[in-house]
């Protein structure tokens, strides 16, 4: 193997508080709610289309996407059930990278989401012309992004990946004697870079809702728990996951909570899977893990603005209108589908599902 390099891209490309927008709820009453699901119901009829919603938004969502033939899961698993899916229109509840995956693997389909808003800060965090020229600078290293980027990030990279397959993929790549770029999350570089040992250069994004848990809330926090199983999602920084029983994908922490014997669980992730996990398992218990200055200060609150811009208003608008559509240049997208589908081939090779394992 090469010497390791661990080095941090100069440039800090976090965003600024002022970049994230604050999250705001949807606020509906019973008899809103109910009507709004009943024309949401009829218009998925109408129009053929499937709801496809990440764990992250809404219960309304969620069991709206469930109640109808649709899907929730992670990002990746969420664009595996959009092919294999038979219906002309996909609505992707979630962030716009998940909306873009869900095109490049189906250009065939309409793809639509509630808010084409709906960002997330590891995407904005890696601009596609700044990242090639980097890439351009280290033409000897295999490029690998995670699955939250642009369609033009995908199209300049060599590999694809999420959380739940990183460590396989890069320990696989190493073994071939590659170096990589690992882009865009500076805390799940760092992480897979400190359990492989493999000679990486990290880009330095961070998703703003894992950068805010704090490490030494969260040793107060266990110490009144001592019962509780910690489950940490790997974009939390390094220090957050050095406390974690189990790191892993949404889909992993989900299967953590079913599978394991203890009641009771302190979650770092975004509070949204809250409703899965009390689904799975409805007698135990979960407690957020401590965020920086909760009240006053906190940017994201442990739940994603991003995320949070999924509603049920706007869902049944764009049924209506058609507003929304994802479109993605075709040359970008021809590039973009290689490293996605080189991940999906790995993953079926090792006979893994490509999200849900929980050793991320
Ligand atoms: P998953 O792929 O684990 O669902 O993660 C997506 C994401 O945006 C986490 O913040
Ligand atoms: Fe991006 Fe973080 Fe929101 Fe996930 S939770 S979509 S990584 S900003």
């Amino acid at each position: 193997m090469n010497a390791v390099v661990s080095e941090i891209v100069e440039k800090d490309r976090r965003l600024s508080p002022l970049q994230v927008p604050p999250t705001v709820i949807e606020m509906l009453d019973a008899s809103e709610r109910a009507s709004l699901v009943a024309r949401i119901q009829r218009l998925l009829v109408e129009q053929d289309a499937t709801l496809v919603a990440h764990y992250y938004t809404s219960p309304e969502l969620q069991e709206l996407a469930e109640a109808t033939g649709g899907y929730v899961s992670d990002s990746l698993d969420m664009a595996r059930f959009g092919t294999e899916c038979k219906s002309r229109t996909l609505v992707v509840a979630g962030v716009r990278f998940m909306g873009e995956t869900a095109k490049i693997l189906n250009p065939e389909k309409r793809v639509l989401m509630p808010d084409l808003h709906a960002e997330c800060s590891l995407d904005l965090g890696c601009p596609a012309d700044e990242f090639a020229a980097f890439c351009d600078q280290h033409p000897d290293r295999t490029v690998v992004v995670y699955a939250n980027t642009s369609a033009a990030v995908k199209a300049r990279s060599d590999w694809v990946v999420t959380s739940g397959i990183a460590l396989e993929l890069v320990r696989h790549l190493a073994e071939r004697g590659e170096k990589l770029i690992w882009a865009p999350d500076r805390h799940l570089g760092a992480y897979v870079q400190r359990e492989t040992g493999v000679d990486m250069l990290l880009w330095s994004a961070a998703c703003v809702v894992h950068e805010a848990f704090k490490a030494d809330a969260l040793k107060r926090l266990r110490a009144e728990h001592p019962d509780a199983k910690v489950l940490v999602h790997p974009e939390s920084p390094l220090d957050v996951i050095a406390q974690a029983d189990v790191v892993g994908s949404t889909t992993g922490l989900v299967e953590a909570v079913r599978k394991l014997p203890a009641k009771k669980f302190i979650v770092a992730t975004d509070n949204g899977l809250f409703h899965k996990m009390q689904q799975v398992a409805p007698d135990k218990v979960f407690l957020e893990a401590p965020i920086a200055g909760k009240g006053a200060t906190c940017v994201s609150c442990a739940h994603c603005p991003w995320m949070a811009m999924n509603g049920l208003r706007n869902l049944a608008q764009v049924l209506e209108t058609g507003a929304n559509e994802i479109l993605i240049d075709e040359t970008v997208r021809e590039r973009a589908v290689q490293p996605i589908r080189r991940l999906l081939e790995f993953a079926k090779q090792r006979k893994r599902v490509v999200l849900g394992n929980n050793d991320a």
